[in-house]
């Protein structure tokens, strides 16, 4: 093998494994350049979106945004949890107006869109919202397979679709927060597997399209975060499990892929890969899969 040959392993490898690195020169978004002297205030003044506001990660982002005196739209299903989220970020000085709803619904898309355009404008949308689910395929009725589509696909769908004149007049920028299953099947995931790829598949097609816009999108892909999610995971009839099988494991904190797909977002990033277990994954998956295979399949048991 020639040396240069030798030299492009890594890199090839890095690109795979990480997501093609950043331009030389502008960011491919034109969402604020990213200063690290700049600190927290990445997205000072700015108006931005957060689903699933009222808990976990969706919640740690719009604490972190407000911090950073940007201009809040908050959504969320429950009102009380989400008026708790708002109540945080007001303390700390943001403007911010929460909109309580199922993002299944219409009305709620509607709302949302409404509380945009009285910002007039929107320069981050964080599709952040989503259900797992821990139940094997046969096990799963097709009704749960299909709402766990409709929440953490279609949703985000119709959000963008409401918000892009928005965000196109800003020149603004989406994040998606995907997991680690958005890049590889996991057993008993089934659905959950099924709507993160198709995010990746939307939104890197929508990326191209508003290439020229000057939208950009970062897709954010964490591993094992300490949320309540796993507990709410849905079983095969649709009722949450009610227990965290990975309580006791090392997670990330909601913070830190809040912190991370902030500082993403506003460098224009376009794939984050957070926590071992993610890269471990993506590494296997394209290396050698059957093994990732064996791996999986022993820890489903
Ligand atoms: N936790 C992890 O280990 C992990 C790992 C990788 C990726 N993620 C992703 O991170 C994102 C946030 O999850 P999280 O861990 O922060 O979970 P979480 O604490 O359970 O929060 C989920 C959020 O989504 C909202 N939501 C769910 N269904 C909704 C619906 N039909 N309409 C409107 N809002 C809805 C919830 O609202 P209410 O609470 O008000 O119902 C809540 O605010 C998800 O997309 C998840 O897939 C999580």
């Amino acid at each position: 093998m020639s040396v240069t040959a030798l030299v492009s392993v890594p890199v090839t490898l890095s690109v795979f494994v990480l997501g093609p690195p950043l331009p030389a020169g502008r960011a491919p978004s034109p969402a604020p350049l990213y200063n690290p002297s700049m600190g927290s205030g990445l997205w000072s003044g700015r108006r931005a979106l957060v689903t699933g506001a009222s808990s976990g990660i969706g919640a740690a982002l719009a604490r972190r945004l407000a911090e950073e005196r940007a201009v809040l739209v908050l959504s969320g299903r429950d009102a009380g949890a989400l008026d708790a989220s708002a109540g945080g970020c007001r303390a700390v000085g943001a403007q911010v107006t929460a909109v309580a709803g199922d993002l299944t619904e219409a009305r709620t898309i509607a709302a949302l869109g409404e509380a945009v355009a009285n910002l007039g404008g929107l320069d981050l949308l964080v599709h952040n919202a989503g259900v797992t689910m821990n139940a094997r395929f046969e096990e799963v009725e097709l009704a749960v397979l299909r709402r766990i589509m409709e929440i953490n696909f279609f949703s985000a769908v119709a959000l963008t679709k409401e918000v892009l004149p928005h965000l196109v007049a800003a020149r603004g920028h989406i994040a998606v927060v995907s997991s680690l299953i958005g890049l590889v099947g996991v057993p008993t995931r089934t659905a959950y597997a099924a709507s993160k790829h198709a995010l990746h598949g939307f939104f890197a097609s929508l990326r191209v399209e508003l290439r020229d816009a000057g939208v950009g999108v970062t897709i954010v892909c964490p591993g094992y975060v300490d949320t309540p999610m796993r507990s709410r995971a849905l079983k095969g009839d649709g009722t949450p499990q009610g227990f965290d099988q990975a309580a006791g494991r090392a997670t990330l904190t909601a913070d830190q892929v809040a912190r991370a797909t902030l500082e993403a977002a506003a460098r224009g990033r376009r794939l984050v890969l957070l926590g071992r277990e993610t890269r471990l994954a993506r590494l296997l998956s394209l290396l050698a899969p059957p093994l990732l295979d064996r791996l999986l399949a022993r820890t489903a048991k």
